[in-house]
């Protein structure tokens, strides 16, 4: 089954929120954002740009009827300054005018006056000056203390992993328009329409059934707009509250990049020990995350880095310790894995300086340590592992040492250029690490003319949910996708959603419509029961001995002259419901926060992947070679959408781990703010090769259909692509002393290529 959206996606017809019809009388909005990182607000001068032509009104924090507050965990964050600013683009005015170019030159002529006060970009400052978001966190299991005197090997050492840049094609946006009695509709480019109406709620002082929030499909999230999409609905609505008109804001990509968080910068300690069958003994790890000026989803991430600290191996001694910094960069949130990767970058690095240490391959370490089934995660729960299976099939498949051997003959005999090679097995939990998250609704029509309409939390986002939620219906009803058409995410068809993200939109949502098309399922069996069916013929369970298959009606395995349509008519006809609303939870889940411990994931994903990569020895520059994978899919219910995850994430991971650099100055200012100076990977720089084999289990799991959560997971694989980078360095230049800090940019290759040698031609 192909991606629904396929057709209108190539014909460039797929409605996006720029592509919505304007409404007569529509305004346009700009923010002015601050452009000091911190500071108390002396003055703030917008005569000048209220008298432009074309400019309706200019709002700033006195105008906001309700709270000016929109943090989402942690009440820290306004709206529009009111008095300090904080980073760095922070929103303080909000120009509306006729049109989208009078509101961007009006905010140009904004003055403001800012006494300055310091400015923290690094978290480990921040933590040193007390500047925490929430109190420091630990997991722990066993006792590191005791466990260091049984290592025979152990090994000390910090990182640093950079934050990262959504860069959704479709930049951040929204559209509101009033509506009758005080209401709005809203439209939003955010993976939480809720999240947007409850602070548009709070906001205006308004009750939530005032506020229509309503999203098509976005153009990309990748959590960027989990949290951070709010802000600009928002401020569309608060426009449109005071001027009775439309109001719309469409960002521009530097307002975008400049204003809005990314994924969080880590600087991290480790040590970890290792006995002398290199099983690993103790880690102990403490993060400092860069959570940026206010909580968003910090504390949500820190505790999911947390999780998976220990990524894919059974540690039986487990301190790991993490602090959330407040700084004055742009307000960081979710991205692609929430805190895993950054979790589990640290381990990969003790485990890579481990293996320097002893002189073997990291390979040998992380092969001895995989989970397996029964083992005990840090925080309580026993892992159902595929560590193993993943990593044995993949040496199965692509024979590592063989890999190996190619990679090390290559480097006998290139001088000039000099190849590297890693695993890396991944374990990621499915389900929001926030029990209550965990919840969703469907809405199911079925039409009088045999079509469905269904409406669910989920967004689409191009990762395909709407696909699988069809595939959901079509499955049940055992009717042709045709039939069947995935709506709007509307917050007045379901309420109180949980944003599309964890990974767990498709199993949350999709189980909420499995649910739903049951039921009504299970009413048309009884109308087909009565209709058309001798009541001898109903077995003594009393259930219909009858099924739809393709459309069609059968009873006891035979075709009935009853199809679909007349079936549906017929329940019309007698009056029997063909809507249905549905609640979905999953079961068994739990944690408890004082304890540390419990059972938070439904379940986990695994998997292997081997990378190589070549370096350029005179330039620093570098290929992804290829990128050879074991991916825990379940039982796949869509493989062109699961692959397709997969490749996205692998891409997007290893954009993170070599080339995208982000820069914040010391005055907290982004140097990296537009695409010129901000290089994500391309059609040249992905790997020449991507091979996934879909590791396909039929075992039991908590996912839709069997079929595991893609979404995040395969992200991590681009770690590998750290490593290999690193280790193709290493060939040429062994004595190198290279800091573990990711992104592996060729500037840092080629410092690394020469450190401690004469820079003369190797030739
Ligand atoms: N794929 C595309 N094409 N675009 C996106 O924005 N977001 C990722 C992932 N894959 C994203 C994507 C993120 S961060 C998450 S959490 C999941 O999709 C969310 O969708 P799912 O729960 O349906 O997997
Ligand atoms: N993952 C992604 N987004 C979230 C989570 C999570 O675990 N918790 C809250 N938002
Ligand atoms: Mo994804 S980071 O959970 O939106």
């Amino acid at each position: 089954m192909k991606n629904i959206d396929s057709y209108t996606h190539v014909r460039g017809e797929s409605v996006y929120l720029d592509d919505i019809p304007i409404v007569n009388g529509t305004l346009y909005a700009a923010v002015f954002d601050s452009p000091v990182a911190h500071g108390k607000i002396k003055s703030l001068d917008t005569n000048e740009a209220s008298d432009m032509r074309a400019v309706v009104r200019i709002f700033t924090a006195k105008d906001i009827p309700g709270q000016n507050q929109i943090g989402g965990i942690v009440p820290d964050e306004e709206l529009l300054a009111s008095d300090h600013v904080h980073f760095c683009g922070m929103p303080v005015a909000l120009v509306v005018a006729e049109t989208e170019e009078a509101a961007r030159a009006a905010v140009k002529k904004i003055k403001i006056e800012i006494d300055p006060l310091h400015i923290i970009t690094d978290p480990r400052e921040a933590k040193e000056k007390g500047e925490l978001i929430i109190p420091p966190r630990t997991f722990q299991i066993g006792d590191t203390n005791n466990a260091w005197s049984g290592c025979e090997h152990i090994v000390e050492g910090s990182t640093e992993t950079n934050g990262q840049e959504h860069l959704y094609i479709e930049t951040q946006g929204a559209y509101a328009l009033p509506l009758e009695n005080g209401g709005f509709r809203v439209y939003s480019s955010t993976q939480g329409p809720t999240a947007v109406q409850r602070t548009t709620a709070r906001v205006l002082d308004l009750p939530m059934n005032k506020i229509e929030v309503d999203t098509t499909r976005l153009g990309g999230g990748f959590g960027g707009k989990e949290d951070q999409a709010t802000t600009w609905g928002v401020m569309c609505a608060l426009a449109s509250y005071h001027l009775k008109r439309p109001v719309k804001y469409s960002l521009h990509r530097m307002e975008d990049m400049r204003m809005t968080g990314k994924r969080h910068p880590y600087s991290s300690d480790f040590k970890i020990g290792l006995n002398k069958d290199l099983k690993i003994i103790g880690y102990e790890v403490t993060f400092f995350q860069n959570a940026g000026a206010a909580a968003d989803l910090s504390p949500a991430v820190m505790e999911r880095t947390l999780f998976h600290c220990t990524n894919s191996y059974f540690v039986p001694n487990v301190k790991a310790t993490a602090y959330s910094c407040r700084t004055h960069l742009p307000p960081n949130t979710a991205f692609r894995g929430f805190g895993g990767p950054q979790g589990m970058f640290v381990i990969e690095a003790a485990i890579a300086k481990a293996a320097d240490v002893l002189g073997i391959p990291a390979s040998d370490i992380q092969q001895k340590n995989l989970l397996k089934t029964g083992d005990e995660f840090p925080y309580g729960q026993k892992a159902e592992s595929e560590a193993n299976e993943c990593w044995n099939k993949a040496n199965e498949l692509y024979d590592i040492n063989k890999l190996r051997k190619e990679v090390d003959a290559f480097n006998k005999n290139n001088k000039l250029s000099k190849k590297g090679m890693a695993l890396m097995p991944i374990c990621f939990g499915i389900s929001f690490t926030k029990t209550l998250m965990n919840q969703a609704r469907a809405l199911v029509h079925v039409y009088t003319d045999g079509s469905v309409g269904i409406s669910t939390g989920a967004v689409e986002m191009g990762q395909g949910v709407n696909t699988k939620i069809l595939q959901v219906a079509a499955r049940i009803f055992s009717i042709d996708p045709s039939r069947i058409k995935i709506n709007s995410t509307n917050t007045w068809r379901v309420a109180n959603t949980s944003p599309t993200a964890a990974s767990a939109a498709a199993d949350l949502n999709g189980r909420a419509t499995e649910i739903a098309c049951n039921e009504i399922l299970n009413r048309l069996k009884q109308v087909a029961a009565e209709e058309c069916l001798a009541v001898a013929e109903i077995d003594k369970t009393g259930i219909p001995p009858f099924e739809i298959k393709e459309e069609w009606i059968y009873i006891n395995g035979k075709k009935t002259d009853w199809n679909w349509n007349k079936l549906v008519m017929a329940a019309y006809i007698r009056r029997v419901s063909l809507s249905e609303h549905s609640h979905y939870t999953p079961p068994g889940i739990h944690f408890d926060p004082a304890k540390e411990k419990g059972h938070p994931f439904a379940y986990h994903v695994y998997g292997t992947a081997i990378i190589t990569a070549t370096i350029d020895c005179l330039r620093g520059i570098y290929e992804v070679d290829s990128v050879k994978v074991v991916h825990d899919f379940g039982s796949s219910m869509n493989y062109l959408v699961d692959l397709g995850q997969c490749e996205g994430g692998i891409v997007q991971g290893i954009g993170w781990m070599t080339m995208e650099e982000l820069l914040y100055n010391k005055e907290g200012k982004l140097m990296t703010n537009a695409l010129s100076t901000y290089k994500v990977p391309d059609i040249y720089s992905v790997p020449k090769e991507i091979d996934i084999h879909f590791l396909q289990s039929d075992k039991d799991n908590l996912a839709i259909f069997r079929s595991k959560a893609v979404g995040e997971p395969p992200l991590m694989y681009g770690i590998g692509a750290y490593f290999a980078l690193r280790n193709a360095v290493k060939a040429f230049n062994p004595s190198a002393d290279i800091p573990y800090d990711a992104p592996m940019t060729p500037e840092k290759v080629l410092m690394s290529l020469y450190q401690k040698k004469e820079v003369t031609s190797p030739v």
